[in-house]
């Protein structure tokens, strides 16, 4: 069946602040860019980003890239690639400045200078004291970014396809990327996004597990399409659960509360965080704070009837630091949790928050792949953001270095693709089959007549995966994962739409996720069941300590036969010396 086509320099999927940031470089240097978003852009998830964005600006206490990269580095447990941290923290100043000078509107200190709070993980002097780093818009640093970087490229003539789901990357016989299929949510028309380059932007996949602080958009969209493509998934076995989702509803509750001086404690009221870290206690790296939380509840000092999850108690901060700093958060804690926090503590527990692994790429956004004995680029292909593993967070991301890693390789993507299309001017032929894939599969939707509805598998996929894959992993429940995951995964393609005629398309739009969460979903629990040691946000119950002899190493979980390859970590920067190992203590 014939599909309509049309034709730009460079399709950019996805609008949060990865793809706007790449889009604007790219619609200044004066390229045709198509933008594709499944919601409005300044709904894209990075809206949802809270505490802020690092960068050594120095602004409170003395801080320089060098101790941004050495905590990057320790809180990636040392599986972060050096080359491209560097590049990153070096980077960091430089892109904070000019989002300000886009229109960011930061919280200044009296000085009138950019305002900095303390997170977890950030520390002076190569891990001596906490710094003061995250640059904040109050608790809507996402919020501010998002809108800065849409009125930008509104401004740059960045075509927006809003409502749009890409749904297959398009190759040619030599495996170069020609662009997208992508569908109209409203109307169900398909349409074929030629372009000389195609970048991934499509942000994570939090949604295959049960409680997430993720938006219900975040379904892995990239990482479904470059499985299907045969492009492999890196280091799927690190999933960050942030310590404070709002219990039952799974909503973040900004890290940046305890930057401001809010603390955990257990239900005898007792601030746990100095036993399992004593010199950051509260501001330890996520999957420290997540861990210990999870012991005090699975040791019977969890809080409520069902001693099930535990409290962050902010109201010593008193009602103005809370109004002032903290505003989303008061909002968010009275909606969701029905408490007052100028009063009472925030019910709270670990929540399935964000995909440290992704589509594998270079620091400047170029996927690679295994070629032979090296890696060779996909010649047209780009990701950034939460959808690639560039890889900067290793085993285990720091707090506000999402943002920076959005804006930094967003920005280096841009520039990159610039350069890039300067030596292919002319885009390469489409094939014969360019929307087969898609147009089968939405064939498959429109005449299975019996199966399962889209949302029982789903919830069958959600459930298995917060069992199997938690903040914990255990052997049996590991290797019992795999075994459902698989089963589900059949399932997946046998469901029926029963409500064809639905307008928005929301039936099929949830089928056609499903087909990339459970992409993501089996990579992660294959590659966490197959991990034999504990690193970062992967904890084994069996092997409880890091093990750098076998284990200092990335993994790639190739869709097609579900097989797994590892690659070395690039433990040499690019201009300064490699942290050596060393246990990690906070
Ligand atoms: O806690 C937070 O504000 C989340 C920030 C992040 O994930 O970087």
């Amino acid at each position: 069946m014939a599909v309509a086509k049309r034709t730009f320099d460079v399709v950019v999927v996805g609008a949060g602040g990865a793809g706007m940031r790449a889009a604007l470089q790219l619609a200044q240097a004066g390229l045709k860019v198509a933008v594709l978003s499944k919601v409005f852009p300044t709904r894209s998830h990075t809206v949802a980003a809270q505490g802020g964005i690092a960068a050594s600006l120095g602004n409170v206490n003395e801080d320089n890239w060098h101790w941004h990269m050495y905590d990057t580095v320790k809180g990636s447990d040392y599986l972060g690639d050096q080359d491209a941290i560097e590049f990153m923290c070096r980077a960091a100043p430089e892109v904070v400045y000019e989002l300000e000078h886009f229109g960011m509107p930061f919280d200044r200190l009296d000085s009138g200078k950019i305002y900095q709070r303390p997170f977890g993980g950030h520390m002076q002097d190569y891990g001596k004291i906490p710094v003061q780093r995250a640059c904040a818009a109050a608790d809507r640093t996402g919020h501010a970014l998002l809108h800065t970087l849409y009125q930008q490229n509104v401004k740059a003539n960045t075509h927006f396809f809003i409502e749009w789901m890409a749904l297959d990357l398009i190759r040619d016989a030599e495996g170069d990327v020609l662009g997208v299929t992508a569908m109209e949510i409203e109307t169900g028309e398909v349409m074929i996004f030629h372009a000389r380059a195609t970048l991934f932007a499509t942000g994570g996949a939090g949604r295959i597990f049960q409680s997430s602080t993720n938006a219900y958009i975040n379904t892995g969209d990239g990482l479904g399409m470059a499985a299907r493509a045969g492009i492999p998934l890196e280091d799927m076995e690190f999933f960050q659960f942030h310590p404070t989702g709002v219990y039952g509803a799974g909503v973040l509750i900004t890290e940046g509360v305890r930057g401001e001086g809010g603390y955990l404690v257990n239900k005898d009221g007792e601030r746990f965080m100095p036993k399992y870290a004593p010199n950051a206690q509260d501001l330890a790296s996520r999957d420290v704070v997540s861990r210990a939380m999870t012991i005090e509840i699975n040791e019977g000092r969890g809080c409520g009837k069902h001693g099930d999850h535990v409290m962050l108690k902010l109201d010593h901060l008193g009602e103005d630091v809370i109004k002032q700093r903290l505003p989303g958060i008061r909002e968010i804690a009275l909606k969701f949790a029905h408490v007052d926090p100028a009063k009472q503590a925030i019910p709270v527990v670990p929540t399935a928050h964000y995909m440290m692994g992704g589509i594998p790429t270079n620091y400047h956004g170029q996927v690679v792949v295994p070629y032979h004995t090296g890696e060779e680029v996909v010649q047209g292909l780009y990701a950034v953001g939460e959808c690639a593993c560039v890889s900067v967070h290793g085993a285990n991301r720091l707090g506000c270095n999402s943002l920076l890693d959005l804006i930094v390789f967003g920005r280096a993507a841009g520039r990159q693709i610039i350069e890039d299309l300067q030596r292919h001017p002319h885009p390469k032929p489409l094939p014969a089959h360019a929307g087969d894939l898609s147009m089968s599969r939405l064939a498959r939707l429109e005449s299975q007549k019996t199966g399962e509805r889209v949302s029982e598998v789903g919830e069958a996929m959600r459930r298995n995966m917060q069992k199997h894959c938690g903040v914990f992993r255990f052997p049996d429940l590991l290797s019992e994962g795999v075994t459902k995951i698989k089963e589900i995964s059949e399932r997946v393609s046998q469901t029926v739409i029963q409500d064809k005629s639905r307008v928005f398309n929301t039936a099929r739009i949830e089928a056609l996720e499903l087909d990339n969460l459970i992409e993501v979903a089996q990579a992660t629990m294959i590659a966490a069941e197959a991990r034999k040691e504990s690193r970062g946000a992967h904890a084994r119950d069996d092997y409880p300590d890091r093990d750098d002899v076998n284990w200092l190493k990335h993994s790639l979980y190739f869709s097609a036969d579900r097989r797994l390859d590892y690659k070395p970590v690039r433990l040499k920067p690019l201009t300064v010396d490699s942290f050596p190992l060393k246990a990690r203590v906070y």
